[in-house]
């Protein structure tokens, strides 16, 4: 019995070690790509959240993105060629981290992140892609597996 007990807890260890050091072998484990099981043609918001996301829109981005997400002057545009370029291939977790941590550019970090996740929603239906079933959530994680694909795969 006390022979049996003391394997048991060899491989124990073992295990441990084993999980900590493929862990470790990972140097860029934080940078590593999520991988991604859905694209934003898929259906990954709804419409009652992209309306929820146009009104925060307008309390706090359209004064310098623009009503319309066109831009205005200093600030870029939120739809269009552009806009889409520099985040197609992308995942939506990356731009949903992009506008909670970085926006409104004067106060940045002052929303919560259901309302992050709202406004990111209005973005997407903003450029046209399609509403589904399913509310995009108010977590990066998730959201890095939702890929952003310019065009419709
Ligand atoms: C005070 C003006 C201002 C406000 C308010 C503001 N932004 Fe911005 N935003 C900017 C400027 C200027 C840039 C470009 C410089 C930079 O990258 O920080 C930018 C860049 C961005 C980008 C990157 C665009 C790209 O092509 O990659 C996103 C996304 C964005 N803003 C979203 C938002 C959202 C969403 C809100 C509202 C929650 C918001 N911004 C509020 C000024 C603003």
């Amino acid at each position: 019995m006390k022979v049996r007990m003391a394997f048991f807890a060899v491989a124990g260890v073992i295990t441990a070690s084993a999980l900590f050091t493929a862990v470790n072998a990972q140097p860029s484990f934080q940078e590593a790509p999520a991988p991604t099981t859905k694209t934003v043609w898929d259906g990954v918001y709804t419409q009652a959240q992209a309306d929820r996301g146009k009104a925060a829109y307008g309390q706090n981005c359209a004064a310098c993105h623009g009503d319309d997400l066109a831009g205005m002057e200093m600030a870029p545009p939120l739809t269009g060629p552009n806009f889409m370029s520099n985040w197609n291939s992308l995942t939506a977790g990356a731009l949903f981290e992009r506008i909670q941590n970085t926006m409104p550019l004067t106060n940045p970090g002052s929303m919560s992140q259901a309302t992050s996740a709202d406004i990111l929603a209005y973005v997407l239906s903003a450029n046209k892609f399609p509403a589904g079933k399913v509310e995009l959530p108010a977590d990066a994680l998730p959201l890095k597996t939702v890929k952003i694909l310019a065009q419709k795969p």
